[in-house]
């Protein structure tokens, strides 16, 4: 009989509205999930923040969950790797104790930090030394209003981690973190793979809040006895660095390699390209980060209301597919895909502006504001719906013409996150992109990659590529509609003339 222990791996995925884990085996099979979702309070317009003791208990719950679905005995679980939201600021006391709720990648409050840090490291210094610009979304800024607003917190803080590297935490007692995760804090040398040490001096940033940083694959710990029973997890079981989700989420489509581009809709939406050596936008529109690979770097365009955006539609004008659901027994999402297929590609000239918590990529504005332009009488409910699915394509479109424009090479361009669910937006996208788009084998792609980074940092695969190669399979192949490109470059066209005419409006 074939030996079967140790050959399964558990991957986790710290999202923004929920953590979702999966055992995985080598051939990348899920045998179970399970998940648990968590609030985001909003104490002010524009800002967001969670509480770490909410995504720990809700992590416990997912990966106690998964175990018992799959039916695998922990002792069977080589590695676990934990993917998570990027950027947020996790900020600990001497003694690891939370110090104030967390504040998340899509909160806007920190824009007069980021002209400080403009001011003292210089703009133009930021792509030589970072190689991206302070946008409030990310870590640095956090550090800085922290100080400046509630200095007694700020006293306090004796270490600062990323999302995913607290519950890597939680699971092994030892503070670290990764390169994917580590590029988005503005206090990291992308291009070197190591801390900024002249940001942390510009932004007086000690350098021991910050943990060690490895490669995301390396192994991280080992899970302690004292979480063994709260998880479900066996003592000792390997944890991985792991990664940001969007790294993990490349991995989990097989975007390992320059041409092969992932567009994720998620909370937010993404267009990630790897690249062999780290390449800055001079405008400094995409992202540039470190891959959860080793010696690979990726350009990134994010929209931060991407599957928000539809979220915000089903609450706010959704009772009807919500109640279809609710009697039918069916995912709302589903009912809301089958009212914007009664509207024609285009929408007939409605335009939606998916800016609904400002926008990062291109215009990188937290003024930026939801826009429903070109209504008329003859619109109904359906346009309103396909509007935002359109609305969000043509946003990740912006950063994908961006990638082209650059000379960034764009073969295959693979689509997952929870948005690939839908058959209508991946044909939206195929269509608007007028490229093919071959759908993730697993839409978890973040939970898979992260498993997989596990069973590297455990040793069931010598190497990233080849825990890849053997567990990532694509889905099915979407070729573009010629017929429908005509109404989409027009809406497109209207799409991209409107955040211009509106940049001084957003400031009234
Ligand atoms: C990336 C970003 C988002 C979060 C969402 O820069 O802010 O994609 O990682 O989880």
């Amino acid at each position: 009989m074939t030996d079967t222990r140790d050959q399964y791996m558990l991957g986790l995925d710290l999202g923004t509205t929920g953590a979702k884990a999966g055992v995985i085996d080598r051939e990348g099979r899920v045998l179970g999930t399970a998940a648990a979702g968590y609030p985001t309070e909003t104490p002010r317009p524009g800002w967001a923040e969670q509480d770490p003791a909410l995504w720990w208990e809700a992590s416990c719950r997912a990966i106690r969950g998964a175990l018992s679905a799959s039916a695998i005995a922990a002792e069977s679980i080589a590695g676990v790797g934990v993917s998570g939201q990027m950027h947020g600021s996790v900020f600990l006391d001497g003694s690891y104790g939370v110090v104030r709720p967390c504040i998340l990648w899509c909160d806007q409050r920190t824009g007069p930090e980021c002209t400080l840090i403009e001011e003292r490291v210089g703009r133009e210094n930021l792509a030589g030394l970072v190689g991206n610009p302070a946008l409030p979304g990310f870590t640095a800024p956090k550090v800085l209003w922290l100080a400046r607003n509630e200095p007694e917190s700020f006293e306090r803080v004796r270490s600062l981690l990323l999302p995913k590297d607290y519950i890597n935490l939680m699971l092994t007692g030892a503070t670290m973190t990764e390169v994917s995760d580590a590029s988005g804090t503005l206090l990291f040398d992308v291009a070197g793979r190591r801390w900024s040490e002249p940001i942390l001096e510009a932004l007086q940033i000690p350098v021991e809040w910050l943990p060690p940083v490895i490669e995301s694959a390396q192994p991280a710990g080992r899970v302690t006895a004292g979480v063994a029973h709260a998880t479900g997890l066996a003592e000792g079981t390997v944890v991985a660095g792991g990664g940001a989700d969007n790294a993990c989420s490349a991995l989990g489509m097989g975007v390992l390699e320059p041409g092969r581009v992932a567009v994720s809709i998620g909370s937010s939406g993404t267009v990630l390209a790897p690249t062999a050596t780290p390449i800055v936008d001079e405008r400094m529109r995409l992202h540039s980060f470190c891959h959860a690979r080793p010696d690979t770097w990726y350009l990134m365009g994010v929209m931060l209301s991407a599957g928000l955006s539809l979220r915000w539609l089903r609450d706010v004008l959704g009772e009807p597919e919500r109640g279809g659901a609710e009697a039918l027994g069916r995912d709302p999402y589903e009912l809301l895909d089958e009212t914007a297929a009664l509207a024609p590609a285009g929408c007939e000239g409605l335009v939606f502006l998916p800016y609904l918590t400002g926008e990062r990529t291109p215009h990188a504005d937290p003024d930026a504001r939801g826009v429903l332009f070109g209504l008329d009488l003859t619109k109904g409910r359906h346009h309103v719906v396909r509007s935002v699915l359109e609305g969000v394509v043509y946003g990740l479109l912006d950063s994908l013409s961006l990638m082209l424009e650059m000379g960034v090479p764009v073969t295959t361009v693979l689509s997952g996150g929870g948005g690939a669910r839908s058959s209508l937006w991946r044909r939206i996208q195929a269509d608007a992109f007028g490229m093919p788009v071959t759908v993730a084998g697993n839409p978890d792609a973040a939970m898979l990659g992260a498993g997989l980074l596990g069973g590297v940092a455990a040793g069931l695969f010598e190497s990233v590529d080849e825990a890849c190669a053997h567990a990532v399979h694509g889905g099915e192949t979407i070729e573009p509609d010629p017929a429908a490109r005509p109404a989409y470059d027009r809406a497109y066209g209207v799409y991209r003339a409107l955040y211009p005419a509106l940049h001084e409006i957003y400031r009234m």
